[in-house]
């Protein structure tokens, strides 16, 4: 049977069948909304290449915190700029001075319920910009794994005994993972998830977020460890260790280039996934949107139940207070 007996436009010819057949929503439970947190007191500096994001100092970040809890988001992802940086990214794992662990500490009383889930890397610690330490192989600086996963360890545990609620470790240094889960695992902290950035692609899409978390490379890319943007099964194989390792959630980033990718490991592993709806994605929104040549609030919502679609269980946008304006 086919047209006239079957029109596909009958269930589209009013708005409640529309709603009725619907198969994907968006809701504020699906967003997480990242924040950056900088040293220093009484700080809110707009990022210039991502309007509307901030760097917030920590005693400005807890009002922030609670508008978004207020509306309906109730995560948030944590992205430190501290006041040192060194070669080790040694703020990372300090209890008392270290920027998250303050931050933790200060959302932990002003919006208890919050879920608090912390960026677990060196990028933005390191005087050089790379995701970990470094060492010489053949006259080259690369990132030294073996050392960089026990500087991860101690990264983990502080964030964890300062509040952490999850942490996300996104430096796609092998092991990492697996690292986390035991330290963890070791001091009690058997009951906190890790949502693993499993298939991160070393993509252009990061240059605003760069700029808001200082966190360039001081010299060479992340190509080494990243992934590369022409490969699909080698994203589930990352995802397969990652699992095997202990992550309970698995990140596809960015999102919107790669949804081929969330839907292959939506379909392959059936875990919790998420899509990182990146800085490069919101500012060339935000550009356009600017100019007139965009709508805003509807093109946003369309890409982000289009992740829905593509099988993300949850998002990580900086969108996300503006989505819970938009449906107040
Ligand atoms: C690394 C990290 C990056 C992003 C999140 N975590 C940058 C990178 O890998 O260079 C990018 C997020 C975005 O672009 O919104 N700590």
């Amino acid at each position: 049977m086919s047209y006239p007996n079957i029109k596909l436009s009958r269930l589209r010819s009013h708005e409640t069948f529309r709603t009725l057949v619907r198969e994907n929503t968006l809701g504020l439970d699906d967003l997480i909304q990242p924040l950056f947190v900088y040293h220093g007191e009484n700080i809110k500096h707009e990022i210039p290449s991502m309007p509307g994001q901030f760097q917030f100092s920590v005693d400005n970040l807890a009002e922030q915190a609670r508008l978004l809890f207020n509306k309906g988001i109730k995560s948030v992802l944590l992205f430190g700029i501290p006041a040192h940086k060194d070669p080790q990214g040694s703020d990372t794992w300090d209890d008392e001075k270290g920027i998250i662990q303050s931050a933790l500490r200060v959302l932990r009383q002003a919006v208890p319920d919050m879920a608090l889930i912390t960026d677990v890397c060196f990028c933005e610690y390191t005087d050089h910009g790379h995701c970990g330490i470094l060492t010489k192989r053949n006259g080259r600086k690369v990132i030294d794994q073996e050392g960089t996963l026990a500087k991860l360890a101690l990264q983990a545990a502080s964030h964890a005994r300062c509040g952490a609620d999850m942490l996300a470790p996104s430096g796609m240094i092998d092991g990492a993972v697996g690292v986390i889960r035991e330290t963890l695992d070791g001091l009690d902290f058997s009951h906190v998830p890790i949502m693993s950035y499993a298939a991160k692609y070393a993509s252009s899409f990061y240059g605003p977020f760069r700029d808001a978390a200082e966190g360039t490379p001081q010299f060479g890319d992340r190509r080494t460890h990243q992934m590369d943007p022409a490969n699909s099964d080698e994203a589930l194989r990352e995802v397969a260790l990652d699992i095997e390792e202990g992550a309970d959630i698995v990140m596809v980033k960015p999102a919107l280039a790669y949804m081929d990718i969330i839907r292959r490991i939506k379909d392959s592993f059936a875990l919790p996934t998420a899509a990182y709806n990146v800085s490069g994605e919101y500012a060339m929104v935000k550009a356009a949107a600017k100019q007139g040549w965009i709508d805003e609030k509807s093109i946003v919502l369309e890409i982000l139940t289009s992740l829905k679609r593509a099988g993300a269980d949850l998002i990580i946008s900086y969108h996300a207070s503006e989505v819970a304006d938009w449906m107040q």
